[in-house]
């Protein structure tokens, strides 16, 4: 790459963050906070090199780490590994793959300088953190116009919190999100949809939601309803919500190119589908056959698709997932002309090896071709854009077209409303899950190792597809899995077409036993990970932690297999299978509780240092730190029928601990008027006993709090504190 002067705009955007401004970048809107310009030289850390590109380098000392980079492959430590920002539909996450569905260029470096970096450019960027030279971090960015920041800090959650300051504040799901849903592709009809619901009623597992995948529309043509398989869609949502569940239907991001079809003729009138090199809406198939992509780039056409999701909202529907929306393309004509040419070609050749694997490439890669991308444009401003240099907004400006929609429909509502594609920003609309897993074992552990990097990206409200999508799970697997994802704010099982039924009662009755203790534990927990979930989106702080956000020896720094939830909880989840146990490394003194039925509860003390812990089946380790609490309730049937009358603490105290429980009304944004519940506990080891005090502020709800209170040599005292009326 051929070396020059490089001109860049610096801004202090705060006393601790910079941002370098290279050419005239591409408005994202993943950070909201402009700054001032200011003079500088030079960037810091990295050493700059631009051509057609821009390439940044670092150099690593022996022992720095480097978190983040939001949903990808491989460790929280991201040393050693390459990452390609490129919205990707790959339904194979394997350990060599680069790029998954989301674009999260916001990475921290930490060892011997301690810095975050976000690279705000909406078309490629590659990271490699070495893995081409053990030593150097080398990032390649895919053109020459790019916003670069960097965060300066002490601590490793200062740096994030203040990312957070600038990219802002984070979308709060309405309280039934934090209820387990039950999704599978497909419950097509009413019917099936009902006997579902049935079976969690007869199983008496607590449920919230249920999905609806691409089969309840006619045709794959989105916001419409089949009415063969729902012959009264509202009536149907209606009688569903009755019996205690909601309906969540999928919004894909093509629209069906269909003559008569109202989105399609919309589109076509307004001019809203990005178009190719001539003009002309672009094409390309995805499940309905040819479909033209809406143009979210273009603020008219956001609104009018937002605008779309009205029709479903008044029948009912108070929540959405948004697919397909890197945007994933099966073929175009391009790639099928070039696949079929060579088919012909190659009819009764002797094909050599080059031509053999040219005519196989052909198909194989006829999805999600970059070439397709290169041919597709929006229209933003007057001017046009090609999709290839904007690709990662695709994901994340289809999920602020149904926000900003939602904001309009119903100004005050909140909405669940989640995406596959995203990019950093898009945080502030939607929560993402992180699409097509497998049933594999493996995918436990990285699901573990991706919830910090998507909370360090402002992904608070983010899960995986519980039990895996693809392959078939059995009934070891979703019981271990469903034991760590009721920690994680969406807790969703989902699984593919063919694959084998996974709902907790498709196994044994034993089975459905312990997967219903460890629903009705999320459920009674639902008190703690929602005060959790507010507080960390309220004060720009992270839900799930790596270790080494909280403690700095260097085995906690190294810990990839725990995790601390919330400002309470360190867990240990099991994810290999047939394991009787597994090492945990506790930082410090920490009170253990085996979850097996949360009400009936007994502790251990277990003190710092390597543990081997065996862990049954049935069982679920909570660690709760020194020095801090968990509050939980009683579990129900969904999280409408809660009751938190009565509450319980279970505290583990050397010599103080403060907790505060948040609370709201779950369902509209009228917490942003600061209209929430908070109670303030704090409770002081003395002498031979604790003292407890509570400062109550619009607590309407909870009466009584039960505390189990064990001091560091386990001794427990046990005391309930009635509630001053408010
Ligand atoms: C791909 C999504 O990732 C998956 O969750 C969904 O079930 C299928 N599309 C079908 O809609």
């Amino acid at each position: 790459m051929g070396l020059q002067v490089i001109t860049m705009k610096v801004y202090r955007i705060h006393e601790k963050i910079t941002k370098y401004r290279f050419g005239n970048p591409f408005p994202t809107d993943g950070v909201l906070v402009k700054g001032d310009p200011w003079e500088k030289e030079g960037m810091d850390y990295f050493q700059v090199e631009q051509g057609t590109e821009i390439r940044l380098t670092y150099k690593m000392d022996s022992k720095d780490m480097v978190w983040g980079l939001g949903e990808n492959q491989r460790g929280m430590n991201k040393r050693g590994g390459i990452y390609v920002s490129y919205c990707s539909d790959d339904p194979r996450h394997t350990p060599d793959k680069k790029s998954l569905y989301g674009a999260h260029n916001f990475m921290i470096v930490d060892g011997r300088e301690r810095f975050g970096l976000f690279i705000d450019y909406p078309g490629q960027v590659a990271f490699d953190v070495g893995f081409s030279h053990t030593d150097v971090i080398e990032i390649i960015i895919d053109g020459t116009d790019a916003d670069i920041y960097i965060i300066d800090g002490e601590g490793l959650r200062e740096i994030v919190r203040k990312f957070f300051h600038i990219i802002g504040e984070g979308y709060a799901p309405p309280k039934w999100a934090f209820g387990y849903q039950q999704s599978r592709w497909s419950y097509p009809d009413a019917k099936t949809i009902e006997g579902v619901a049935e079976a969690f009623i007869d199983h008496d597992i607590p449920c919230d939601a249920i999905y609806l995948d691409i089969d309840y529309m006619e045709g794959f043509k989105d916001f419409t309803v089949s009415e063969d398989r729902f012959p009264d869609f509202p009536r149907f949502v209606e009688k569903m919500r009755e019996k205690g569940f909601r309906l969540v239907p999928i919004i894909d991001a093509g629209v069906k190119i269909e003559k008569g079809y109202g989105v399609y003729e919309e589109g076509i009138q307004g001019g809203y589908f990005c178009t190719d090199g001539e003009g002309k809406p672009f094409v390309a198939a995805v499940w309905p056959g040819k479909v033209h992509f809406p143009d979210f780039l273009n603020p008219e056409a956001r609104r009018w698709f937002g605008l779309k999701y009205k029709g479903l909202i008044d029948w009912g529907i108070e929540g959405f997932w948004n697919d397909m929306n890197e945007p994933a393309i099966f073929y175009t004509e391009r790639g099928l002309k070039k696949g079929i040419e060579l088919a012909k070609q190659s009819e009764n050749e002797n094909l050599d090896m080059d031509s053999f694997f040219a005519l196989k490439d052909a198909f194989i890669h006829m999805s999600n071709h970059r070439e397709d991308y290169q041919s597709m444009y929006h229209h933003v401003d007057g001017k046009q854009v090609n999709h290839h240099e904007v690709h990662n907004l695709y994901g994340y400006y289809m999920t602020r077209a149904a926000a900003e929609g939602f904001e309009e429909i119903a100004p005050n509502k909140r909405f669940l409303l989640f995406s596959r594609a995203s990019y950093i920003g898009m945080h502030r609309f939607g929560g993402i899950w992180t699409g097509d897993n497998h049933s594999w074992w493996e995918h436990i552990l990285l699901n573990l190792k991706m919830m910090p990097s998507l909370n360090m990206c402002g992904f608070l409200y983010a899960g995986a597809d519980t039990g895996g999508f693809g392959g078939d799970a059995n009934a070891q697997l979703l019981i271990r899995w469903t034991q760590f994802s009721l920690f994680t704010p969406l807790f969703r099982n989902h699984s593919a077409i063919g694959g084998r039924r996974q709902e907790p009662f498709s196994f044994d009755q034993e089975t459905t036993e312990m997967i219903r203790k460890a629903i009705q534990f999320r459920y009674a927990l639902i008190p703690y990970i929602y005060s959790e979930y507010m507080k960390a989106l309220l004060h720009r702080d992270m839900y799930m932690l790596p270790l080494a956000f909280a403690y700095e020896d260097e085995i906690s720094r190294r810990v990839e297999n725990q995790l601390l939830v919330g400002d309470g909880l360190m867990i240990a989840p099991i994810y290999e299978e047939n394991a009787l146990g597994r090492y945990v490394w506790l930082p410090e003194d920490m009170l253990l509780w085996k979850v097996d039925d949360y009400r009936e509860r007994s502790y251990e003390i277990k003190r710092k240092g390597h543990l081997y812990l065996e862990v049954g089946l049935h069982e679920i380790p909570v660690f709760i730190r020194k020095n801090k609490m968990l509050i939980f309730g009683n579990h129900g049937r969904n999280t409408e029928v809660l009751d938190h009358r009565e509450l319980y603490v279970v505290a583990f105290i050397e010599d103080r601990a403060q907790y505060v429980y948040y609370d709201d009304d779950g369902l509209t944004k009228d917490y942003k008027k600061e209209k929430y519940t908070e109670i303030r506990i704090s409770i002081e080891r003395r002498e031979e006993d604790f003292e407890i005090k509570i400062e109550n502020r619009e607590n309407r709800q909870v009466k009584r709090i039960h505390f189990e209170m064990v001091d560091i040599h386990g001794n427990i005292a046990k005391k309930t504190v009635v509630l001053a009326a408010q």
